[in-house]
């Protein structure tokens, strides 16, 4: 049976119903229309589902809605400010970190959860931090250079 449902999404306060059981990842893109979230595997082995859950970066495909009441969740929706890119997605386009694009949202909130921790990373800490995260075009070489592009950009 659904149930409401209240959490904040993107520094929004939102209130909407859904089944329980289904996932965070489905109602973010089936309830919420925020598509910018991926599926790439549907279970925990790719990283395209990747969101900032309460600070720290969660596939959302193995999360259930029924934990979101209460929850402080960012998408890749999120990252804009003002209509312009965030330093990360500035950093992607001027590295040319994407080709098809579908695992970039994952990657951006993945990245986004890793410099808020360790905003100065070794290359070693920006590898592990990213191992979740599969791209199947870019060889993750630009990728890895975006994220310490991304961290000057950021001040560190
Ligand atoms: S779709 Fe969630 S980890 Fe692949
Ligand atoms: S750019 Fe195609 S999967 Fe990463």
């Amino acid at each position: 049976m659904k149930r409401d449902i209240s959490c904040a999404i993107n520094g929004r306060k939102r209130r909407f119903t859904a089944e329980p059981c289904i996932t965070v990842l489905d109602v973010l893109r089936d309830v919420l229309h925020l598509t910018g979230t991926k599926e790439g595997c549907g279970t925990g082995d790719c990283g395209a589902c990747t969101v900032i859950w309460n600070g720290k970066a969660v596939n959302s495909c193995l999360l259930l809605a029924n934990r979101m009441e209460g929850a402080d969740i960012w998408t890749v929706e999120g990252m804009m400010k003002h209509g312009k890119l965030h330093p990360i997605q500035e950093a992607f386009v001027e590295e040319g970190a994407t080709q098809c694009g579908f695992c970039a949202p994952g990657f951006i909130m993945r990245i986004k959860a890793l410099l808020e921790e360790n905003p100065n990373p070794s290359d070693d800490e920006i590898v592990q931090g990213l191992v979740g995260n599969l791209c199947r075009c870019t060889g993750y070489q630009d990728i890895i250079s975006a994220v310490r592009r991304a961290a000057e950009k950021m001040g560190a």
